[in-house]
């Protein structure tokens, strides 16, 4: 992996909003996007989804993006589609959809997915909503993985996660999130504590990749998972 440079000082510091519902807070952002809008998987956004069908029926002139994919068919229970679709998607009128293609494997679903992200110019996200693992990852890029220090594809293939589930998967890569015009961050429970010291210690760090994420960073987290800032 290309040697990234640990211990330098994040340029910006994010805006931090401690709130009650955190994830209520994410769906008015993301209801007010438009544009290109992109989405993380794993569980937690998934109550966000849900309230931003019910705050917006109509998404005409809104493409989503997404920011990982599990390698699974889209109907999975380890889908990040399924459970954007079923909490969201399926109700959101005129919205276009870029799904990842996880049934493809990593490498060519990252293939398919870099075609279409081409296709659509390499459109900078209007907003991009990360979630953050207990390991401090971001997307599908680990802790030290190569495809943290990928700096040409704007999609790459992942064989061997560093969490669960362990399936391959398809990921963004880091020029594609640090590019986008707002970055926020959903995150709750004691048990991404510690992750999020790490991640916002100021310092950047490989093996800790969200402190490599930089940009107009909004933090929306509960009291549970602030509460080591
Ligand atoms: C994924 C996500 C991943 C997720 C974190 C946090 O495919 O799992 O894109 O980056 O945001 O793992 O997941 P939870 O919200 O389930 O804790």
């Amino acid at each position: 992996m290309r040697k990234l440079i640990a211990g330098t000082l994040r340029l910006v510091k994010p805006d931090f909003r401690i709130e009650a519902d955190p994830a209520a807070a994410a769906a008015e952002l993301l209801t007010a996007a438009s544009g290109h809008v992109c989405l993380t998987g794993g569980s937690t956004p998934r109550r966000a989804y849900e309230r931003a069908a019910e705050l917006r029926s109509n998404w005409s002139g809104v493409d989503v993006w997404f920011t990982d994919e599990r390698c699974v068919p889209p109907d999975h229970e380890h889908s990040n589609f399924r459970m954007a679709a079923a909490a969201l998607l399926l109700d959101a009128e005129g919205v276009a959809v870029h799904r990842m293609q996880g049934e493809l494997g990593p490498d060519a679903g990252a293939a398919a997915y870099e075609r279409d992200y081409q296709a659509a110019g390499r459109p900078a996200f209007e907003m991009i909503l990360l979630g953050l693992g207990p390991d401090a990852h971001i997307c599908s890029l680990f802790p030290g993985d190569d495809a943290l220090g990928e700096r040409e594809r704007p999609v790459v293939g992942v064989d061997t996660p560093g969490m669960a589930p362990i399936v391959a998967r398809i990921t963004l890569t880091l020029p594609v999130v640090n590019g986008s015009e707002r970055i926020v961050f959903l995150i709750t429970g004691e048990d991404k504590a510690d992750a999020v010291a790490r991640a916002f210690s100021g310092r950047r760090d490989p093996m800790a990749p969200a402190s490599l994420v930089e940009g107009e960073v909004t933090v929306l987290l509960d009291e549970a998972a602030a509460r080591r800032l």
